[in-house]
């Protein structure tokens, strides 16, 4: 009895209420203590008034999505509308209904809050908004060195680095939390890989540079576009695998052994697929139907990462696909004496979370809409009582799509 109640207390003290650790960076929101002069106020619609291009790519973004994305949502009901979610998710001041003063024994979950003065719901809405990247002590910030505006500007050489990606997209570990490079870890998956070696950089793939003015009638620069599309995107996705389908043979005859091999390859990301948010994953499945489309076989592989999350979180195992790297899959199936109508589908799919973690999220966290979360990224189907059309290839990308989706 003891030990069981000695062995509650030691838990409750290591055990994180959040699956993450916290980082000095992320760990304030921004402060926004100065207006920026010359400018009616820093709402994206405001800045959009002069930039309008930019303004019009962004809102298609998930960046102005953030707060307001049903996932988001749920998620943070979940747990327990906690504070430090905000500082990624809507990190402006302004932004935020509390103040957050301190915290109790240092533990995220025992914050010491005061309402915020300046809380503006409807700023809230935006997530990830202009002025988050931009505005610092009331200047706007930007990449170039050299420039006129009706409002203050500043060179930050964080615009030209990943430097600006990192304090939201690199998520530390926990105190008793074991991830292989942390519950997010885009980075360490980056820099091992042959495209920063390359000297890219995360904006050279998520934000596709254009040449045209900031603002009407202004001079035309060479700038970058702001759409950021990632796993919400399926057009964006493809461009990330290249998939190649072969047969050992090109007729079957029945009764014999077929044989086939999916070679998936990351062909155009920089990291690992799926990156970031560790529910992500791919399914590679190969199905034998019939003609009343009744399926006979099923294989179905995944690409993800293992994770054991209580009572301590520990990742055992993952098998993403690394860039560049290829993985094959194979499937045998012995035809039947009657091959008639019999089809052979193999797909791939990009899942933002399981089945049943999303009608979690439906039944207890009051996910109330239909979001998508399941994205065909390649099929292919064909007879197999007919000549097979070998090596049928749906993605024929061979390197990095960086000119990006135009919209
Ligand atoms: C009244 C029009 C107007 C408004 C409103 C406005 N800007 Fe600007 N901004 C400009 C002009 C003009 C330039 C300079 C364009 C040029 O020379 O190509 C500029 C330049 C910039 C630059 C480049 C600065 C650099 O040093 O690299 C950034 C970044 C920028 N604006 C962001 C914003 C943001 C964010 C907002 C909203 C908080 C905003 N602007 C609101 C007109 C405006
Ligand atoms: C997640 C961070 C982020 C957000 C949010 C963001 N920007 Fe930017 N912005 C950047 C980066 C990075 C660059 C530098 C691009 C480059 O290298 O040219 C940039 C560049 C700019 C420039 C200079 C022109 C150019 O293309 O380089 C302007 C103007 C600008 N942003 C306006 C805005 C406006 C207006 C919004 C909101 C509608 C916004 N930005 C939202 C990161 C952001
Ligand atoms: C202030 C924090 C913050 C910064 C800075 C930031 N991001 Fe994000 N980013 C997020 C959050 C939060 C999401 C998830 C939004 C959601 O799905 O609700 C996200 C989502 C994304 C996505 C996935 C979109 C999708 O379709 O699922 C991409 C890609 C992305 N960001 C790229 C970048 C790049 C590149 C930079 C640096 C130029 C950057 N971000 C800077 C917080 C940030
Ligand atoms: C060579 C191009 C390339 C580079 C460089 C790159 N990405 Fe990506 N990224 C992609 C592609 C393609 C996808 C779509 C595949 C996917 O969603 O898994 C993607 C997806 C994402 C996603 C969505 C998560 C997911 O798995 O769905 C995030 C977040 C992201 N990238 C962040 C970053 C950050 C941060 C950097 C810099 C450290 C970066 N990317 C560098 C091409 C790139
Ligand atoms: C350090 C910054 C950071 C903090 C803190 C943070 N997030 Fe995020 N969050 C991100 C980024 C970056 C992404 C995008 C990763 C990707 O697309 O794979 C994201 C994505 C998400 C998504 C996926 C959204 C979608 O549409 O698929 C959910 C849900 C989410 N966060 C919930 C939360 C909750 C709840 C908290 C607080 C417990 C939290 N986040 C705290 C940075 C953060």
């Amino acid at each position: 009895m003891l030990v069981a109640i000695l062995f509650y207390f030691v838990y409750q003290s290591v055990h994180s209420h959040i699956i993450f650790g916290i980082r000095e960076d992320f760990s304030k929101a921004v402060p926004y203590d100065k207006p920026v002069p010359g400018i009616p106020g820093i709402r994206a619609e405001q800045c959009g008034s002069c930039h309008q291009a930019i303004y019009e790519e962004w809102k298609t973004s998930y960046h102005s999505k953030a707060y307001v994305d049903p996932f988001f949502q749920a998620y943070w009901r979940k747990d327990q509308h906690i504070w430090i979610c905000l500082n990624c998710h809507t990190p402006m001041q302004p932004q935020q209904p509390w103040l957050i003063k301190g915290l109790e024994g240092g533990k995220v979950y025992k914050p010491i809050k005061a309402d915020n003065p300046h809380y503006d719901a409807d700023f809230q809405q935006e997530g990830i908004t202009c002025a988050s990247c931009h505005v610092r002590d009331g200047v706007i910030e930007g990449p170039y060195e050299d420039i006129q505006a009706p409002h203050p500007t500043r060179y930050a050489a964080r615009f030209r680095t990943t430097d600006i990606c990192f304090t939201c997209h690199q998520v530390p570990s926990g105190p008793f939390q074991f991830y292989n490079g942390g519950p997010c870890s885009t980075f360490p998956e980056f820099e091992a890989g042959p495209y920063y070696k390359r000297g890219m950089i995360c904006q050279d793939c998520h934000m596709p540079s254009i040449e045209r003015s900031l603002v009407s009638g202004g001079p035309v620069r060479q700038g970058r576009q702001h759409f950021w599309r990632g796993g919400h995107f399926p057009e964006m996705i493809k461009r990330a695998v290249t998939v190649q389908l072969t047969s050992d043979r090109k007729k079957f005859q029945p009764g014999e052994m077929a044989n086939f091999t999916l070679k998936l390859t990351n062909s155009g990301a920089g990291h690992k697929i799926p990156t970031g948010d560790p529910d992500r994953y791919f399914t590679i499945t190969f199905e034998v139907v019939n003609g009343a489309g009744k399926v006979l076989k099923l294989q179905e592989d995944t690409m993800r990462r293992w994770i054991v999350w209580w009572p301590v979180i520990i990742e055992v195992y993952e098998n993403r696909l690394a860039p560049e790297a290829r993985r094959d899959y194979h499937f045998q199936y012995r035809l039947p004496e009657n091959t008639e109508g019999l089809k052979l589908r193999a797909s791939v799919k990009y899942h933002i979370m399981t089945e049943s973690q999303y009608k979690r999220l439906q039944t207890k966290f009051g996910l109330s809409v239909e979001v998508p979360h399941v994205f065909t990224i390649t099929e292919e189907e064909f007879r197999l009582n007919e000549p097979i059309p070998i090596t049928a290839s749906a993605q024929e990308s061979q390197s990095p799509h960086c000119n990006g989706p135009k919209g």
